[in-house]
């Protein structure tokens, strides 16, 4: 079953041959998508030899197999994670019964819009990043960009795999759907706030790749609990590729800071001024980036309160990552949240919640502590240089879009304070129209091998072991 079949028009490992009428309608999509890919991806690429990984088998050894390839020539297609023999549903009223290998009727629309609204994510952010290859600062960085979009393609394949298999002709529609809309159209934009944010710079693309792409890990790994077990193979699979997206978001912040501090020494000052004349980018510029991706990308988790998220948890639809390794109770029929809430008057009130509501909480609890492990990281950075300054994560009340703490005004430290204060206060906290216009300006394509834009330090490493003055993209 590992094994994936690249003689077919469409490489896959869910033997499409012998399901004719499904395979057909694949076909008919695929030109569709590559329309999609000229139009809407990395355009101006489409002729350049790119160093990247492909998956040849779902396990360990086959799943990341490097080699050169133009875009347009990537094989996306269908790949499963190995089915776990006699797999029993892990959580919720069902828990201990087998699986489901088909949609339950009765589950239908949820499934459906669980699955439409993740695979309208992943070209959403193709689209949102499709210019940024004109203004990479090396090479090494370029073909991290192109690795990170030829799997959100892939991503949306499998997504379009399923509603073309498991829901019929709703689903072939649903499919039409995803390449129809578009990041930030005015008329038919992505489902979901954040993708539809431009990423027009290298800053917003690695936070959007640590806290962005991270949620999708997060609700990813909730999805590869569910009782819908081609969903759960689908998801398990995708988090293989989502983790070098997150790796990408990660070293990237932390080679900024890294020439940050090396700008900071040269100048013999912390003063962001200092730092600006040698091209670097200041600290707290990067915490005003940090705050707005981090806060942006809380409100993709949904409202703290859910009778959706309940549902989906009691009737196994959707569990809490890692179900069976870091939690007791799989039934949550009595347990309780403490959830904080604004009271109306400046303060903050707990109120016990059924914890089964609470589900969309507890999955952005668990995200937030996964947040914070590179920030941490990065801190510690600072203080082996001797640095004072450290980067945190603003409060999960600081404006918020979405739950019980939409609209209600904070500080970064999550305190309640009057409308015309933080009105006043953001352009301490968010990116300012200079600062993206400073980063803007540094924005120059570096595309000599082995060299970097004077804004990042080189990575510890090259890809594959290669050197990192290897040309992970020869441009036509
Ligand atoms: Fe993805
Ligand atoms: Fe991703």
């Amino acid at each position: 079953m590992a094994a994936i079949d690249y003689s077919e028009k469409i490489p896959n490992n869910v033997d499409l041959a012998n399901e004719r009428a499904l395979q057909r309608a694949l076909e008919h999509w695929q030109p569709r998508f590559l329309d999609w890919w000229r139009d809407m991806g990395p355009s101006d690429f489409a002729r350049a030899d790119v160093y990247l990984r492909a998956a040849v088998g779902v396990d360990a050894q086959g799943w990341a197999h490097y080699g050169t390839v133009k875009m347009p020539d990537y094989r996306w297609g269908i790949f499963l994670a190995d089915a776990i023999p006699d797999r029993r549903i892990g959580f919720g009223d069902a828990l201990g019964q087998p699986v489901w290998q088909q949609v339950p009727g009765e589950f239908r629309s949820q499934f459906r819009r669980l699955i439409v609204t993740q695979g309208d994510t992943e070209p959403a952010s193709v689209e949102q990043q499709r210019r940024l290859g004109l203004t990479c600062p090396s090479l090494y960085d370029l073909r991290n960009l192109f690795q990170v979009n030829v799997e959100e393609g892939r991503h949306l394949w499998a997504m379009v795999y399923l509603l073309h298999a498991y829901f019929g002709r709703d689903g072939r529609e649903e499919a039409e759907q995803l390449l129809e809309r578009h990041s930030g159209d005015a008329d038919k934009p992505r489902i979901l706030g954040t993708f539809n944010e431009p990423i027009d710079d290298w800053l917003s693309f690695f936070c959007f790749t640590y806290f962005t792409d991270r949620d999708g890990k997060f609700q990813l790994k909730s999805l590869a609990e569910s009782s819908f077990d081609p969903l759960a193979r689908t998801c398990r699979f995708m988090l293989t590729e989502e983790a070098h997206h997150m790796f990408v978001g990660e070293t990237g912040l932390g080679r900024v800071v890294k020439r940050t501090l090396e700008a900071m020494k040269e100048a013999g000052s912390d003063d962001p001024e200092a730092v600006r004349r040698r091209g670097a980018i200041d600290l707290p510029l990067l915490q005003r980036y940090l705050n707005f991706w981090f806060s942006s990308s809380l409100d993709l988790f949904g409202s703290e309160v859910s009778s959706n998220a309940a549902s989906a948890f009691a009737t196994g639809i959707k569990g809490r990552p890692d179900e069976a390794t870091q939690y007791q109770d799989h039934v949550c029929s009595e347990a309780t949240f403490e959830l904080e809430q604004p009271d109306g008057r400046g303060g903050v009130t707990m109120e016990a919640v059924p914890m089964r509501n609470a589900m969309n909480e507890v999955l952005r609890s668990a995200y937030v502590r996964d947040c914070e492990i590179g920030v941490k990281r990065w801190n510690l950075q600072l203080q082996r240089a001797g640095v004072d300054f450290r980067l945190a994560l603003p409060s999960a009340r600081f404006r918020r879009g979405i739950g019980v703490w939409a609209g209600v005004p904070t500080d970064v430290a999550g305190k309640p304070i009057a409308r015309d204060d933080f009105e006043r206060r953001l352009p301490e906290w968010l990116p300012r129209a200079e600062d993206k216009a400073y980063v803007r300006g540094l924005m120059q394509r570096v595309v000599e091998p082995g060299k970097m834009a004077a804004w990042i330090a080189p990575p510890d490493r090259g890809i594959n072991n290669l050197p990192l003055d290897y040309e992970y993209v020869r441009l036509s």
